[in-house]
């Protein structure tokens, strides 16, 4: 049985911790973005156990299109396949669908579309996208849902939140079922629910009540950081946090920068994630407490430093500013690595020094501090 416990707050952050099967979570946490079952730059689970990930999220969508997850069952589950013992959450697939397939055909049984693989025909509903979770044996499940665009239209938005609290109700009980198969890879396997309602501040909570009812193992807010501007987004945390269950875990989906975390630990979420580490750090780009870098300007090309002086991740306990901008120019994949490896322990340890200041009760300051010195480099 999953257990969440607050140990401090400070306004509405909270500082907590949340058991599971495979380990507890201590949150606030970022959880690093492994797609397909690896973060991207060629970076290991060996690797994320030295940079200090506590928890590896992985989607149902592409895992099912590849390699499938009934070839990952049989094998043993995900964390057998991809060697990671510690918590894994897996979003539902539902997102995925929206942003990458083509050809999509909503319903209320769920969405015909087609893989951005091949382009063979496939139909995900709540059902099929518990059942590909549980196939993969994760620590966290998310709910089907249909992500509306920040531009839909009131009416659109509606009956698209209200189709995805019935879908909702179908995970949960395919959930039960699920969990209770004799041969089911995690029995204990958790489910969130997400909040939706674009920018409609009443949508969304009128959402969030009802999932509220539902007791579920978490609560996520979806459909953020998907064109709306910072300060809406922050409102819309404002509003909704508040009417979801304070004493189960929050996620923010997708989000974000730096401070864009700092902002939403401020109103009371646990968990975040984001592809901006890894991404940026494939692009040479690194974060630093002074905004971030650009590793291919040639004011590193005899640079003896590290990316940041100070910082214990792999890169900049071994490597200097030089070799690294030599690497990325001449596109060996240990550049990339090395950059991967520090934003993510960048990310990583913000969290934690996060969680420290939360234990402190000092976190207000700290989050000052912070943002006055990423505002040098604006991230
Ligand atoms: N990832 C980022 N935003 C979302 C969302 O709204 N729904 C899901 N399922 N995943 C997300
Ligand atoms: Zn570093």
């Amino acid at each position: 049985m999953a257990e969440y416990k607050i140990l401090k707050t400070e306004g509405r952050a909270k500082r907590a911790e949340f058991k599971t099967v495979h380990g507890t979570i201590q949150t606030p946490v970022f959880m690093n973005v492994g797609t397909v079952g690896a973060i991207k730059g060629a970076v290991s689970t060996m690797d994320l156990k030295e940079i200090g990930t506590q928890v590896e999220l992985s989607n149902t969508y592409h895992l099912h299109v590849r390699t499938g997850d009934k070839l990952i069952k049989e094998f043993g589950g995900l964390h057998k396949f991809m060697v990671w013992d510690r918590p894994i959450l897996t979003d539902s697939g539902g997102f995925q669908v929206f942003s990458l397939a083509g050809l999509r055909k909503i319903k209320e049984e769920g969405v015909y579309f087609q893989s951005h693989i091949d382009g063979h025909k496939i139909f995900m509903g709540p059902e099929e996208s518990m059942q590909i979770q549980s196939n993969l044996g994760s620590t966290i499940a998310m709910a089907f849902d249909e992500c509306p665009s920040s531009v839909a239209d009131r009416g659109y938005v509606q009956r698209s939140v209200d189709r995805t609290t019935r879908w909702l109700a179908r995970c949960k009980e395919e959930m039960q079922r699920l969990n209770s198969l004799e041969d089911t890879i995690n029995k204990e396997q958790l489910l969130f629910g997400i909040n939706q309602g674009a920018i409609y501040e009443d949508i969304r909570k009128n959402h969030a009540d009802a999932i509220s009812q539902m007791n579920l193992d978490g609560y996520a807010v979806g459909g953020l950081a998907v064109g709306e501007t910072h300060e809406q987004m922050y409102h819309i945390l404002d509003e909704v946090v508040p009417h979801l269950p304070q004493d189960k875990p929050t996620y923010l989906m997708g989000v974000g920068t730096p401070a864009n975390i700092l902002e939403g630990v401020e109103r009371g979420i646990d968990f975040f994630d984001c592809v901006y580490p890894s991404r940026n750090g494939r692009h040479g780009h690194v974060y630093t407490n002074h905004g971030k870098m650009n590793m291919f300007n040639s004011k590193y090309e005899m640079d003896p430093r590290p990316i940041e002086e100070g910082c214990q991740c792999p890169a900049c306990r071994h490597y200097s500013r030089a070799y690294i901008r030599h690497l990325l120019k001449a596109k060996e994949m240990l550049g990339m690595r090395l950059c991967v490896l520090h934003n993510l322990y960048f990310y990583n340890h913000l969290m934690e020094e996060i969680r420290d200041a939360l234990d402190a009760g000092n976190f207000a300051e700290y989050k000052k501090m912070r943002l006055e010195g990423f505002e040098e480099g604006r991230i």
